[in-house]
């Protein structure tokens, strides 16, 4: 058992409130208990094609937001994951211990590959032993994450079980804790689909940095059912019931409660209320960022220092690993 939580978030687009609800929110109810360390996956953003400088400006970016949202970088290690060179070398180990099969299986290659069609890059398959990498460098017990998440954890954990048995213990076997609430926030287009950053369509997500204006207009068009009772059943109404998790979650109210609130109040009136809740969430966290936005070298400091903590956990767990394996050191 160890004491060390960590998760990590890509710098690919705008976050949206499904990152916020299904990860950093439960960073910070973490920070207080366990040794906690979040990263920037910037170069898992690279499997798919970046414009350099609009990456370069999201990551930090990134950073302003994770500490906008609560993550507080003293109680945290936050860092970029290119700052530490371990993360790609660890992954080439790991590679030499994974099967192609068991890549190709995975939900999300198969999704990404019918996206990308044009870029099926070796990147893009070898993605969750990169995320297994992040995990397993730092001796981690549990990985706050979406569902969405679940099955690379799984990857994360049978690769940490198969170098112990091949090379003896070496690394700890990583938990997911995924939330009981916002583990799966869907598309408010399409109830069938998670909600994502990268949708084509705009409607579909509500994203960090929407307005007030955006997010009230974004959920009066959201898609529900042509009943008119706001009661939460996933199966027969999973438009309807997407929005009381996400009104659950900015205003702390249950189920039983809101279904009670909107009782003969149809859905209009309720959506105008999930609109207003959510944009009332968001703007202390948008103000907070475009505060910390304005301040670059404290910004650069915080991942300065986290690079340093991080490197010298991951250098110690490499050096191990190269030993196990047969590497000859100087
Ligand atoms: P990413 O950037 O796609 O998403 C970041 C976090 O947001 C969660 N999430 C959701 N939660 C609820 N509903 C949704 N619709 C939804 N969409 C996304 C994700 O589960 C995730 O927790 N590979 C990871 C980043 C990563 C990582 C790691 C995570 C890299 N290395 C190591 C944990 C540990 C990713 O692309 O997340």
């Amino acid at each position: 058992m160890s004491n060390t939580v960590f998760s990590a978030v890509q710098p690919s687009g705008v976050p949206t409130i499904a990152n916020y609800v299904g990860a950093i929110k439960n960073w910070v109810n973490l920070q207080n208990e366990y040794d906690c360390i979040f990263s920037i996956a910037d170069l898992h953003t690279l499997t798919v094609k970046q414009v350099p400088a609009e990456l370069r400006a999201r990551t930090l970016e990134l950073l302003a937001l994770y500490i906008a949202c609560g993550v507080d970088p003293e109680k945290c290690v936050l860092f970029v994951q290119s700052h530490v060179h371990e993360h790609a070398e660890l992954t080439w180990i790991l590679n030499t211990i994974t099967a192609v099969g068991e890549m190709q299986r995975m939900t999300q290659f198969k999704d990404k590959s019918l996206k990308h069609a044009e870029n099926i890059n070796m990147g893009l398959m070898d993605y969750p032993v990169l995320m297994a990498s992040d995990i397993l460098l730092y001796n981690v017990q549990y990985v706050p994450v979406g569902a969405d998440q679940k099955q690379h954890l799984e990857i994360a954990r049978d690769l940490a079980m198969r170098f112990n048995a091949r090379y003896s213990d070496t690394f700890i076997v990583p938990e997911p804790i995924i939330p009981k609430l916002g583990a799966r926030v869907m598309s408010l287009q399409e109830p069938s689909s998670k909600m994502s950053k990268s949708d084509e369509n705009v409607n579909a997500f509500i994203s960090m940095l929407d307005s007030p204006d955006d997010i009230i207009r974004k959920f009066r068009r959201a898609v529900t059912d042509s009943d008119s009772v706001v009661r939460y059943d996933e199966q027969e109404k999973p438009g309807i019931s997407n929005l009381m998790t996400i009104y659950s979650v900015f205003t702390g109210e249950d189920m039983d409660a809101i279904k009670a609130r909107f009782e003969g109040k149809g859905y209009g009136e309720f959506k105008q209320q999930v609109g207003e809740a959510v944009a009332e969430g968001l703007k202390p966290i948008q103000d907070k960022r475009a505060e910390l936005l304005a301040d670059k070298t404290y910004l650069l400091s915080i991942l300065k220092t986290g690079a340093e903590k991080a490197s010298s956990i991951a250098f110690r767990t490499l050096r191990k690993v190269y030993k196990k394996v047969g590497l000859l050191q100087l």
